[in-house]
């Protein structure tokens, strides 16, 4: 078991970018990630970033890696000076059917898990407990331990069934964190956007962040 390692699962909902995001920033702080991706994941990060992932893990791995060491050059971190060199060392991909996963039993003691972003349907999933790929029995994991799960779910606008699915995990414990970034820090770009949400996606899995803009700093 890697110490104080994170579950990111990614999932077909629009938004892909801050999950990238939020690995780059987890790997700069030196946290190995257990990533798993839903199969219209796949297909939501070629149509919003162009990125064709192959198809089994391993080979999965080693091109979100060397993806992620280019993606967004411009990123604020790196103005900061700190090197990006995200390695399957960093990372590592699981097969949606990996039941052999340390993300598949509470007996591997991984602590934290986020899903970003989360659709509708892995949400419904996960509310009715169905654990029917290693995104939902990772989740069912995390709640039946009593560990910590944050959802970053993004649809607009919302259903009764989807506020209702949101109700009923915000009561299990479930940190639900939608994708609303908000605009009182005055945004200049995308990027600025993003990063507004992955600062408190980072805050909540208590990753020391002193770059995070803080109100009333
Ligand atoms: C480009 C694209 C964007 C999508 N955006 C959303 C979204 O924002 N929210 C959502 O719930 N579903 C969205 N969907 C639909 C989901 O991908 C679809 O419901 C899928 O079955 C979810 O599967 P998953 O939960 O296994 O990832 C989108 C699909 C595509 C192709």
């Amino acid at each position: 078991m890697k110490q104080a390692s994170i579950i990111v699962a990614i999932t077909g909902a629009s938004g892909s970018a801050y999950a990238l995001r939020l690995i780059q920033r987890l790997s700069q702080a030196h946290i190995f990630q257990h990533i798993l991706l839903s199969d219209a994941a796949r297909v939501v990060l070629q149509q919003e970033q162009q990125l064709t992932l192959p198809e089994d893990a391993a080979s999965t791995t080693q091109a979100l890696a060397q993806y992620l060491t280019k993606y967004h050059v411009q990123d604020r971190v790196q103005h900061h000076g700190h090197d990006l060199n995200i390695t399957p060392d960093s990372i590592r991909c699981y097969g949606l059917k990996d039941w052999f996963s340390p993300t598949a039993s509470g007996s591997a003691g991984i602590q934290r898990m986020i899903i970003v972003p989360c659709s509708m349907g892995t949400l419904a999933r996960i509310a009715c407990g169905a654990s029917d790929n290693l995104i939902e029995r990772a989740a069912d994991v995390m709640m039946k331990e009593q560990r910590q799960l944050i959802i970053v779910p993004r649809e607009t606008p919302l259903s009764s069934i989807h506020l209702e699915n949101m109700l009923k995990l915000s009561r299990l414990g479930v940190h639900i964190m939608p994708a609303m970034p908000g605009f009182y820090h005055h945004p200049q770009s995308v990027d600025d956007i993003i990063d507004f949400m992955v600062d408190r996606m980072l805050d909540h899995l208590e990753i020391t962040n002193s770059k995070a803009q803080r109100w009333g700093a």
